[in-house]
């Protein structure tokens, strides 16, 4: 698993597919899929941009749950991120979520390398192809969460520099 990070362009077009339902499967499912995720912010807590997220445990889990009810569908799983997306395409939703908060490349690279640890740690046991695939997905997609650029400006995406191909 290389699982490399490529830089951000600011207001670049972002090609990007969604990860495939076999990722979801071989991750074991629902269950495997929130044993992942969790793992994933539990490591966050620990991590350089712990500040971003809310320090109230209660609040913290609520994010976990939601996170995973996203993972879960955007892999093709059950609908259970619907209702939260307000019938809006959950990529495009995606960027408005992160749109309230100031997230620069530091804060992206952190986020990934967090990631890539915690599928190193959970799913080990899934054909490293379909972690690539899953990884990608995740690397592309994360360039439109990057608002706050080195040169100082502030740049939102827009859901037009999404192009996710099929
Ligand atoms: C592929 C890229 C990413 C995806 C798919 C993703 C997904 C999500 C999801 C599903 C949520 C929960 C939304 C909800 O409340 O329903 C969330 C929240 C959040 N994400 Fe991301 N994320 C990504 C990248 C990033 C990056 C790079 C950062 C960098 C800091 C970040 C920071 C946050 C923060 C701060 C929250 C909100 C916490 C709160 O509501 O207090 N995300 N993200």
């Amino acid at each position: 698993m290389s699982l490399n990070i490529t830089p951000v362009t600011k207001g670049e077009i972002v090609h990007f597919r969604n990860p495939p339902h076999a990722f979801y499967e071989a991750i074991g499912g629902e269950e495997g899929m929130r044993a992942l995720m969790y793992h994933f912010y539990d490591l966050i807590y620990e991590s350089d941009i712990a500040h971003f997220f809310p320090q109230d445990e209660a609040e913290f889990d609520e994010i976990k749950v939601k996170n995973s009810q996203f993972f879960i569908q955007i892999c093709g799983g059950p609908k259970v991120y619907e209702d939260e997306a307000q019938g809006m395409d959950l990529n495009e939703y995606m960027i408005r979520v992160h749109d309230d908060f100031s997230i620069t490349e530091k804060s992206r690279i952190e986020w990934l390398g967090t990631m890539r640890d915690a599928l190193r740690a959970k799913a080990s046991h899934v054909d490293p192809e379909l972690v690539e695939t899953f990884w990608e997905y995740l690397e592309t997609f994360s360039k439109l969460t990057v608002n706050s650029f080195s040169d100082g400006d502030t740049y939102y995406a827009a859901y037009t520099q999404a192009k996710e191909d099929r």
